[in-house]
C-alpha cells in the first residue's frame, strides 16, 4: 500500500460541498452505498470536456465524434484484454443498463426468463419485472471460501424457460472476476440450451492483479455468437453522470438486430460530453486509471486490516476486481437489516445485501472508492456502534 496519496486528503466537507450522490441524498451519513468514486475527473478527461464546452459542441452527437469513441474502445479491448473487436461492432447507449432492457426486448424470445446469479447488482432484480419478465435466481456456491457460479443451477433454469443469462463480469457486488475456464463452462451450459447472455463488463477496467478481466465473448465463436456485451469507462473514470456506455455486438445478426429503427433509436442516448469523456479515458486515461486502481487495490486490503482488527466477526474477501467489499455480517446478531442499523447506530450509509436478492440477506455493500481516512472512520463509527450495542442493558 503507497503511504499516502493526495486522495488521502480529500475530506468528508469537501465531498459534501461537492454534493455528488452519495453524499448528499443520505444527510450527515458517510456515503458508502453507491458505486461512485470520490477521486474528480482525470485532468485530461476535465481538459476535454471544457474544450469541448468552449467550442460549444453541444449539439446533437456527430457521427465522426461516436466513430472515434468507437474507434477508442476496440483499441482498449485489444491493449488491456487481448480481444480484437472491430470498431464498427462498437455501438453506442446512454447507459449500461438501457444496453440490458434493449437486449432483454429486441434480442431475446419474447416471454423468456432471465437468468440472474444472485447475489446481484440491485437493478438486475428489479428492471426485468419492468419488461414483464420473470426472473430466476441462481444463488452462486461458495467453495474455499469464494464465489462461483452455480453452474448446475444456471442449467436447470435454463431448462426451466430461461431464455437469457445476465452475467455481471467483474461481478458487482461480490468482486469475483471470473477466470476463462470459468466463462467457458458457462458458454457451454448456455449453448447447450440455445440461450443468450448479456455480459455486463463495465467494470472491467477495476481489476487487481493478478487477475485479468477475459471478455466473455472473446473466449469462443459460440460464446460470441449468442452474447451482447455492454460496457463503458463510466465506473473506473468516474462518469456515469455523462451518460455513455458502448453495446459491443459479436455477430451478424446481432448487428441486423441493431438496424431496426426502434433499437438504433437508443444510441441517441448517449451525450456529447459522454462520448467524448469515454475515447479520452479509453485513450489517455490510463496513467490516471493505474494510479486510482493501485489506490483501491490499497483500500482493499485497509478495509480487511480494519475490520480484523475492530469488527473481526465480519467476513470479507477483498474483491478480486470492482471497488465494491462484499460484507458478511450475518454473525453480528443484529435483529433486521444490518444496513439500518449501521446508519441509524454508525452513520454509515451501506447498501443492505438483501436488496441482490435473497443469497444477499444479511450482507452489506461497502464501496471502497473513497479517501482511506474515510474508510477508516466507517470502520471507527461502526465498531463504535456494534460497542455501545452490547454495553445496553438487555431490554
Ligand atoms: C454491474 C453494474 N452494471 C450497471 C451499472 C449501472 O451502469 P449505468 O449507469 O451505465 O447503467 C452499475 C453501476 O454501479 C453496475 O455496477
Amino acid at each position: 500500500m503507497s503511504a499516502s496519496h493526495p486522495y488521502d486528503a480529500i475530506g468528508i466537507d469537501r465531498l459534501r460541498e461537492i454534493g455528488s450522490y452519495k453524499w448528499s441524498t443520505v444527510p450527515g451519513a458517510i456515503g458508502a452505498f453507491v458505486a461512485e468514486m470520490d477521486f474528480g475527473v482525470a485532468p485530461v478527461i476535465t481538459d476535454a470536456l471544457k474544450a469541448t464546452l468552449d467550442d460549444g459542441l453541444t449539439g446533437y452527437l456527430p457521427p465522426r465524434v461516436a466513430r472515434a469513441m468507437a474507434e477508442s474502445c476496440s483499441r482498449w479491448q485489444r491493449e488491456r484484454y487481448g480481444w480484437e473487436v472491430p470498431a464498427e461492432r462498437i455501438r453506442h447507449v446512454g447507459d449500461v443498463l438501457t444496453a440490458m432492457r434493449v437486449t432483454i426486448d429486441h434480442y431475446t424470445v419474447a416471454g423468456s426468463k432471465i437468468v440472474l446469479p444472485t447475489p446481484s447488482y440491485m437493478p438486475f432484480l428489479k428492471i426485468p419485472p419492468m419488461h414483464d419478465r420473470e426472473i430466476i435466481e441462481v444463488p452462486m456456491l461458495v467453495e474455499d471460501g469464494r464465489y462461483v457460479l452455480d453452474l448446475d443451477g444456471i442449467d436447470r433454469a435454463f431448462a426451466a424457460g430461461g431464455g437469457l443469462l445476465i452475467l455481471c463480469n467483474p461481478f458487482n457486488p461480490v468482486g469475483r472476476v471470473f477466470t476463462r475456464d470459468e466463462l467457458l463452462a458457462v458458454s457451454e451450459v448456455v449453448a447447450r440450451h440455445g440461450g443468450r447472455v448479456f455480459s455486463d463488463e463495465i467494470h472491467a477496467p477495476l481489476v487487481f492483479a493478478p487477475h485479468r478481466h477475459v471478455p466473455y465473448a472473446s473466449i469462443s465463436d459460440e460464446a460470441a455468437a449468442h452474447t451482447i456485451t455492454s460496457t463503458s469507462a463510466s465506473k473506473s473514470w468516474n462518469l456515469p453522470g455523462l451518460k455513455t456506455a458502448q453495446v459491443i455486438l459479436t455477430n451478424e445478426a446481432d448487428v441486423e438486430t441493431w438496424a431496426i429503427p426502434a433499437v438504433t433509436r437508443t444510441e441517441q442516448g448517449a451525450s456529447n460530453l459522454g462520448v467524448i469523456a469515454n475515447t479520452v479515458a479509453y485513450d489517455a486515461g490510463r496513467e490516471w486509471l493505474d494510479d486510482t486502481l493501485d489506490y483501491l487495490d490499497g483500500n482493499r486490503r485497509l478495509l480487511g486490516e480494519l475490520l480484523a482488527e475492530h469488527i473481526p466477526a465480519i467476513g470479507y474477501t477483498p474483491p478480486e476486481g470492482t471497488y465494491i467489499a462484499w460484507l458478511d455480517a450475518r454473525s453480528l446478531g443484529i435483529d433486521g437489516s444490518p444496513a439500518d442499523f449501521f446508519l441509524e447506530e454508525a452513520g454509515v450509509a451501506l447498501t443492505d445485501g438483501a436488496a441482490c436478492g435473497e443469497a444477499g440477506e444479511g450482507f452489506l455493500r461497502f464501496i471502497l472508492a473513497t479517501p482511506r481516512p474515510i474508510i477508516e472512520q466507517a470502520v471507527r463509527q461502526m465498531a463504535e456502534a456494534l460497542a455501545r450495542r452490547e454495553e445496553r442493558p438487555a431490554a
